[in-house]
């Protein structure tokens, strides 16, 4: 049992409002929060002096990558190192993905990245992705969502010829996750059209990185980012459309949200600050070490992005953290289709937002809290459990120092990888004191992490209600009202 806690004179940050007050903190939970006036310090208590300071929501990383096997190799970042340098960055909680390799029964797979993940610092949860069908995945879908706290399922409409979903599964898969109550996820990408890219590009004599975001143009994402939007708008389930990296992805969510569709969508703090220009970097690591799907974009895209968040078109922000380093990377040294996918980035997703979204005006400190904790608390149905500062939350708190500034680097960052896509950047904004679950994790520079004490956060589905009935009623409408209609006769024909 960790001692009690006194976070005392912060101001108080919720997606809702903003207020003078102090917290306190016992057994792993929020246990009182005052208006205004002073708490008193419980016997033993530890007080933190949060003068001058934002005490916050830890942040949620709804989509990371640890240890993950993908091209031929694993992921340089453990379910450890990675949830400790998450720690060191505010953020106290990673959704990760269970993948299971075509035709690996969903169950094993579960229960093998439930293993890996014993060794985590921060809690933690996993989306299951489905990425082959029989009866069988039909049934497991169902296990995992009532017995495991599942409540997610991730399709990946690229990467063909591993772990990419046809329209078939998409289809079969979406209706399932429908009857269950649980949210569908993707990455949008048109598999076959980066296929035939991807050829294309290599054999017209371009090998290396800048041949990456040739084969996947906007396009690519828009035309996928559409597809699925419309399959769970006939088959009336919600979806959730993981690193929205471009216009065409983001109007194509616009315009279905504005429909009345319940779609949401993630945007990686990398795809707002950093742009394409970094393929054509002369030296190949760096310009490899950006290799991630989709690709970086073109600056304009990023003006959009920004103000889809603004807006509350994009409700999350994520990282896709996952790490390949330079001997990795150079697995694609001859090809740039071998180059293993993904970037670093959960340690600086909040310091990223922070500079760059609400230091410029973008975004204020409430809605940064939305965007980095308490959405992805809602839409995965954690909430207020995780995400909040409510009474009785599990005390996963951030306390922000505004003032703080901080060079990225690889020489100083604590996530196992050797580089960082933002390397020499200057963020002003960085937490003085992360708690996970009442522990203080991060203490002004030293990170006090341990093995082993996250815990797993079981998601349930959402009430029924919460999945989009449009075609539902449509169909209950139609069978409602039966058309009275004589067939012809095989003598009339
Ligand atoms: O390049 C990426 N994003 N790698 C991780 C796998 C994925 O697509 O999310
Ligand atoms: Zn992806
Ligand atoms: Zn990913």
């Amino acid at each position: 049992m960790s001692k009690p806690i006194l976070i005392r004179g912060g101001t108080l940050v919720t997606a809702d409002h903003e207020r003078r007050g102090d917290v306190l903190i016992q057994d792993g939970l929020i246990t009182a929060v005052s208006n205004e006036d002073e708490l008193d310090a419980p016997a033993g208590a530890r007080v933190i002096d949060a003068g001058g300071a934002y005490v916050m929501p830890g942040g949620i990383d709804p989509h990371t990558h640890m240890e993950l096997p993908f091209m031929g190799t694993v992921a340089s970042e453990d379910f450890f190192t990675g949830t400790s340098a998450a720690a060191a960055g505010g953020t106290t909680m990673a959704i990760d993905f269970v993948i299971p390799s075509p035709q690996e029964p969903l169950l094993d797979a579960y229960t093998k990245w439930r293993g890996w993940a014993e060794k985590a610092a921060c809690d933690y949860s996993f989306h299951v992705a489905v990425t082959w069908w029989d009866d069988s995945v039909h049934a497991d879908m169902g296990t995992l969502s009532t017995k495991h706290g599942v409540n997610s399922f991730k399709h990946f409409m690229a990467y063909k010829g591993a772990i990419m979903c046809d329209d078939e599964v998409l289809v079969n898969s979406f209706s399932r996750a429908g009857e269950l109550g649980a949210i569908c996820t993707v990455h949008a990408e048109n598999g076959e059209l980066v296929f035939a890219l991807q050829n294309r590009v290599f054999e017209s004599g371009i090998s290396g990185p800048e041949g990456h975001p040739l084969s996947r143009p906007p396009e690519v994402e828009g035309e996928a980012a559409n597809r699925a939007i419309r399959i769970a708008e006939v088959l009336g389930v919600p979806l959730y459309l993981v690193h929205t990296s471009c216009i065409d992805a983001l109007e194509a969510v616009t315009r279905a949200r504005l429909e009345g569709q319940r779609v949401y969508a993630e945007v990686l703090a990398q795809h707002l600050v950093i742009d394409d220009s970094v393929y054509r970097d002369g030296d190949w690591d760096r310009a490899a070490h950006h290799v991630m799907s989709p690709p970086f974009r073109p600056k304009h895209h990023q003006q959009a992005l920004w103000a889809g968040l603004a807006s509350g078109m994009l409700q999350t922000t994520a990282t896709d953290h996952c790490c390949f380093c330079t001997p990795q990377k150079r697995m694609g040294v001859e090809d740039f289709r071998k180059i293993p996918n993904g970037t670093n980035g959960i340690e600086d997703r909040m310091a990223v937002l922070w500079h760059h979204g609400v230091r410029s005006g973008k975004l204020t400190p409430s809605e940064f809290v939305a965007v980095t904790s308490t959405n992805a608390a809602k839409i995965f149905n954690i909430y207020p459990r995780k995400g909040s500062l409510d009474v009785g939350a599990d005390a996963d708190i951030v306390v922000w120092d505004p003032a703080k500034h901080r060079t990225i680097s690889a020489a100083t960052h604590h996530q196992n990888i050797d580089f960082s896509i933002y390397e020499g950047m200057q963020v002003v904004g960085n937490p003085a004191y992360t708690l996970s679950r009442g522990r203080v994790v991060y203490d002004n520079g030293q990170l006090n992490t341990e093995r082993g004490t996250g815990r797993y956060v079981d998601r349930p589905c959402h009430a029924p209600y919460w999945a989009a009935q449009r075609l539902r009623n449509e169909t209950a409408e139609a069978l409602a009202t039966p058309v009275a209609r004589k067939r012809p006769t095989p003598e009339e024909g």
